[in-house]
């Protein structure tokens, strides 16, 4: 196969910035240009505060796009094996997308592609807007050659769809176009990059086909293990990766659906899902009952998987997948019912805590947020205060994701705190939404140091920093202006994000600040209820034994 000296990735997000970096991390011999056309996700990029926050992210980015010394490597008697080498930037992030795509020899479609929301196959369907508009970038500016491939979750047969576009705008120029499905979760973006369970590669079954899979594979295989690379067909990738959400996301509303038959019975799902995942034709993960599955994959890949089984006229499997949805939708109702059945159905003038906000923990990743559905159904109620905290967001992410469901009699009834004590001071409730580590202590025990410093910025004013990646160690200039605030020099961003502190939250100093009846509503199972019980909270759960539950059965 051609080796690959230019990759150029499309969208500097979730998926593009991350694996941009690892990629370049481990081919210094490419260069390695994101593009966006959101001009300040570039500068920010391109400053010491990346827009998005994943552990050991930023070390990649200041090696490869900064450049850094690598340090020798030392035999048993301390001795250099190596001598220093200094390695030169391959990582660039650019608005300039012309210039770029002209030289890359190879192009990552990272792009947003949400559910549609407007004509056929509203929220079913996939808007491919935003990732049409990108291939129209590509067709207009590559070189000929120049292998396109599908990063972004797309819908099954879009690799056909984007051939057939390039061939109506470049007739008779040969471009081969591959699937290559992304599998990280937030908040681990950087550990599953760098150890990936496998590495898809649909391509079509042709000798250019191969070739360009194969160039495609090398850049994996500068540090994934080739048994984890499989080279299939186009169709079966794009369509492995819906099943693979979809998968995931069913075992979570099957859980869940068996915690309502907890809460009715008396029986722990914890317990059953425990006993479950012994089994190891089941395995333990996925099986964490809570109010359901959030973010921005799960429901629009369902969706997605549903509306392909539609228009294949397949309308009982399209029924099968959309009840993982539905599931998903009726539990996180059943617990914004629960709080208000349990508070006397009257919340008026009540102060009811949020804590958490962001899909789970260690992101600050807003979209497609649990809380907002249940902050909704609570307003309805008129409480009068909805107080909200999570350690990982930022207080105008919070707000932008409430906006659509607020409006003149709520929106000064809504806000964010930055800590939990301020946020729970005078609350009449607590209603836990994500699983961040800081909710999980037990409770009035003084805080263990958390495990999950991940998402801070490493960032300090030593002189230089050592890091270790993946076997060698690199040393790097650091950021001189750790926190990045308003008036940040580097970044210049609007937002301010002080230090993210993951400490635990002392559960005992909480309750002494609310008011009584103190209730505690764990969405997520994090809290040690028995403990909770001893400080004075009433506690429900979804499908988890209590104290009341316990005497009733
Ligand atoms: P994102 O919204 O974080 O990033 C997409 C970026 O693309 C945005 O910054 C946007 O400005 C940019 N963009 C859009 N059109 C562009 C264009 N024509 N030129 C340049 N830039 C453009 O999205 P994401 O979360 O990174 O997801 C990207 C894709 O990866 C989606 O298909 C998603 O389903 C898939 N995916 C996401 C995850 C995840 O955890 N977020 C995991 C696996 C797969
Ligand atoms: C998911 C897939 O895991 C990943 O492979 C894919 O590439 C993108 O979509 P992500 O959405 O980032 O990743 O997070 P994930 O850890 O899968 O969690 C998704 C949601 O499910 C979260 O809201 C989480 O709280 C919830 N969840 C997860 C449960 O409710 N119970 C569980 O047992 C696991």
């Amino acid at each position: 196969a051609k080796p690959v000296r230019h990759i150029a990735v499309v969208g500097a997000g979730y998926v593009g910035g991350p694996t941009a970096a690892v990629i370049a991390l481990h081919n210094p011999q490419i260069r390695v240009e994101v593009l966006d056309k959101d001009q300040r996700r570039v500068r920010r990029w391109n400053s010491p505060h990346l827009p998005i926050h994943e552990s050991g992210l930023l070390d990649i980015v200041r090696v490869t796009r900064d450049g850094a010394s690598l340090s020798p490597r030392e035999n048993a008697n301390g001795q250099a094996q190596v001598t220093l080498a200094e390695r030169v930037p391959n990582l660039f992030f650019t608005t300039d997308s012309q210039t770029s795509l002209a030289k890359a020899d190879m192009v990552l479609l990272a792009v947003n592609t949400p559910t549609k929301t407007f004509g056929i196959g509203a929220g079913r369907a996939t808007n491919m807007t935003t990732f049409d508009a990108a291939v129209k970038e590509v067709a207009l500016y590559t070189r000929p050659g120049t292998v396109i491939v599908e990063k972004s979750t797309v819908p099954c047969g879009t690799a056909q769809r984007v051939r057939q576009m390039l061939d109506a705008v470049r007739p008779e120029q040969p471009f081969e176009i591959l699937s290559n499905p992304e599998f990280l979760s937030e908040g681990s973006a950087v550990r599953n990059l760098l150890q990936p369970d496998r590495v898809l590669i649909g391509s079509a079954k042709t000798p250019s086909g191969r070739r360009a899979a194969d160039s495609l594979a090398s850049v994996y295989a500068a540090w994934v293990p080739r048994s984890r690379i499989l080279e299939i067909d186009a169709w079966s990738s794009e369509l492995a990766k819906l099943v693979s959400n979809a998968m995931l996301a069913q075992r979570i509303s099957s859980i869940n659906s068996i915690s309502a038959i907890c809460d009715r019975t008396g029986a722990d799902v914890d317990e059953i899902a425990k006993s479950a995942g012994l089994d190891p034709r089941i395995g333990p993960q996925f099986l964490k009952a809570g109010l359901g599955f959030g973010g921005s994959c799960f429901r629009k890949d369902i969706a997605s998987l549903t509306y392909l089984a539609e228009s294949l006229g397949l309308p009982e499997v399209a029924h099968y997948w959309s009840q993982v949805n539905s599931m998903n939708d009726w539990q996180r109702d059943r617990f914004a019912h629960k709080v208000i059945q349990r508070m006397e159905e009257n919340l008026v003038g009540k102060k009811i805590a949020i804590l958490g906000f962001a899909f789970k923990k260690n992101t600050g990743d807003t979209r497609e947020s649990l809380a907002v559905d249940v902050i909704r159904v609570l307003l309805q109620e008129r409480p009068g205060e909805i107080a909200i905290f999570d350690p990982c967001c930022l207080s105008e992410d919070i707000m932008r994701e409430l906006e659509p469901i607020l409006d003149t009699t709520t929106r000064d009834r809504v806000h964010v705190y930055p800590d939990a004590y301020q946020a729970c001071e005078q609350a009449n409730a607590v209603v836990i939404v994500n699983d961040s580590d800081p909710f999980k202590r037990s409770p009035g025990k003084k805080s263990r140091k958390s495990s999950g410093s991940a998402v801070i910025d490493t960032s300090s004013e030593q002189e230089t920093k050592d890091i270790h990646i993946d076997g060698s160690r690199f040393s790097y200039q650091p950021c001189q202006s750790p926190i990045c605030a308003e008036d940040c020099p580097d970044c210049q961003s609007t937002k301010t994000r002080g230090t993210i502190s993951l400490e635990p939250v002392e559960w005992a100093r909480i309750a002494y600040g609310m008011k009584e009846p103190k209730w505690a509503f764990d969405g997520r199972g994090v809290l040690d209820v028995p403990e909770m019980e001893k400080l004075g909270f009433r506690v429900d759960t979804l499908g988890r034994h209590t104290a009341s539950r316990l005497t009733a059965f």
